[in-house]
């Protein structure tokens, strides 16, 4: 039994949504998941997406996106990312509902893995804009957007907690956390969401969101404070899951 993540696949069967205008990787990508996972994933292990599913903006769009998904080898667990329009984070068990027996949805719960808890929210990172010198240096930064941003990493800070709160309280002592923004940004080196991972002693941080070789390198990749952490972008991995566990 293995544990694998990937993120980021930005379907569109059902909106006219090319992703060939961010690189020749983009091309026919939907066939390089089908491959890859078909030939990696075994149907009892776990496969974690962790974000930006479709590029539609209601449930009604996305269905044949989901059918794509759901369609791929082992248990699929979803992630919210920040194009995921279809996924209201408070009608998650809605979600669930619906989806019982094909997919599992993540956020304001967790779901086990041998004796791991897969616990996980969004998250959010701030993204500037940053303002740089001629050699690319960042001088400064838009600090009211800077302001906003932690209101919102409080917010996914509190669901994330919720997350742990349910693992924990079932007697889980063992976590891989789940985010799709990456868990800092480019001028930070700890954050909430790094802290938190120390607090628990997670042993894997997965994310995604970063796309193209200029963001490959925003944020942490490999062990750090005794965590270790994995960029999961679609694009970043060829379109190959990778294996966690
Ligand atoms: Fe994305
Ligand atoms: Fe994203």
């Amino acid at each position: 039994m293995s544990l694998y993540a990937i993120g980021d696949f930005h379907l569109s069967f059902q909106v006219n949504k090319p992703m060939t205008v961010f690189g020749s990787v983009w091309k026919r990508h939907e066939e390089k998941i089908q491959r890859y996972c078909g030939r990696m994933v075994r149907p009892e292990d776990t496969l974690v997406i962790t974000g930006d599913h479709s590029w539609g903006r209601k449930l009604a769009e996305c269905r044949e996106d989901l059918a794509f998904i759901e369609a791929l080898p082992g248990r699929k667990i979803l992630l919210r990312g920040n194009h995921d329009m279809f996924w209201d984070a408070k009608k998650t068990e809605q979600l669930n509902e619906e989806y019982r027996g094909r997919l599992l949805f993540l956020q304001n719960n967790y779901y086990s893995y041998e004796d791991y808890a897969l616990v996980g929210t969004k998250g959010y990172t701030f993204e500037g804009p940053f303002y740089l010198d001629r050699r690319g240096r960042i001088l400064g930064w838009d600090e009211d957007k800077e302001e906003h941003a932690k209101k919102l990493v409080d917010r996914e800070m509190a669901r994330l907690q919720v997350s742990f709160d349910a693992a924990w309280a079932d007697g889980y002592r063992k976590f891989i956390l789940f985010l799709h923004y990456p868990p800092t940004s480019v001028i930070e080196t700890d954050s909430p969401f790094t802290r938190i991972a120390e607090q628990y002693h997670v042993e894997h941080v997965v994310y995604s969101h970063c796309h193209g070789e200029s963001r490959f390198g925003d944020s942490i990749r490999g062990e750090y404070h005794g965590v270790c952490y994995h960029l999961v972008s679609g694009d970043y991995l060829g379109f190959r899951p990778e294996r966690i566990l």
